[in-house]
């Protein structure tokens, strides 16, 4: 009897360690829109390597379960697993994050410098590179991407769960939302 429930044990275990994907196969299939890694070589693409996996875990399920709007990944993560999606931020979280600092003039940079300093910084450090896991790294960040994100997070009707960035997104004077993005866009650090 104690031997036919060990064999059924570990042949539970077997095939829960069989069904855990080979993940490389589904990491590729981001790397048209994301890059290799997911270093994004052009804005509005994000890039995605390097981003925390509590980050990452979290939004792509919100994306799933219809908490959070998208253009585009939402429709993408359904065709996902809950273990896959937790797999895919593993593997990405693993992957170095690049920033790809992209130049700003002087004026713009110091706009931007001066709104994160007195309302960014506590939360993404003032070079957008803050280790906690709730929040994503956005140093060198695609600009463009980030500025589309702002917008998205200030309209009433786009639905996001994290409500203290979406305030803060809300509370920005309008100039600010370019400002503060290429800001971020051209940290190397
Ligand atoms: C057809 C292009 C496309 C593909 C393929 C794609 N994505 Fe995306 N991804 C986007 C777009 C566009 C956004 C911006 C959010 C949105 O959909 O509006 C995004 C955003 C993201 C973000 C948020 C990045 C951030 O900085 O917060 C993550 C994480 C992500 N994608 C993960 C993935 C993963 C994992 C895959 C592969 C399973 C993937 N994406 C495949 C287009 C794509
Ligand atoms: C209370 C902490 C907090 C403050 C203050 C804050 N952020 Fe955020 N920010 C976050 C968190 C957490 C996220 C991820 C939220 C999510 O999507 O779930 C985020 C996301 C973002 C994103 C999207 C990043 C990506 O990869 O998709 C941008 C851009 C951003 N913040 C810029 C700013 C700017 C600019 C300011 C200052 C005006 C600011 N944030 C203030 C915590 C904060």
């Amino acid at each position: 009897m104690h031997k036919i429930i060990l064999s059924l044990l570990l042949v539970g275990c077997a095939s829960t360690a069989a069904a855990r994907p080979d993940i490389e196969p589904l990491a590729r299939t981001c790397n048209g829109c994301h890059g290799v890694g997911g270093v994004s070589v052009s804005g509005p693409m994000p890039s995605i390597g390097g981003l925390p996996k509590e980050y990452l875990k979290r939004i792509m399920k919100q994306w799933k379960y219809g908490e959070r709007n998208a253009v585009t990944m939402d429709r993408i993560v359904k065709g996902f697993s809950d273990d896959q999606l937790d797999a895919l931020a593993e593997y990405f979280s693993k992957q170095p994050w690049v920033p790809v600092p992209q130049p700003a003039s002087e004026a713009v940079l110091a706009k931007g410098k001066a709104a994160v300093e007195e309302n960014c910084r506590d939360c993404h450090g003032l070079t957008g590179n803050d280790p906690d896991v709730e929040v994503p790294k956005i140093n060198g960040q695609w600009s463009k991407y980030m500025e589309l994100e702002l917008l998205k997070y200030r309209s009433g009707v786009f639905k996001m769960p994290h409500r203290k960035m979406k305030q803060a997104a809300h509370d920005m004077k309008p100039e600010e939302v370019s400002a503060t993005s290429r800001y971020f866009g051209a940290q190397g650090k």
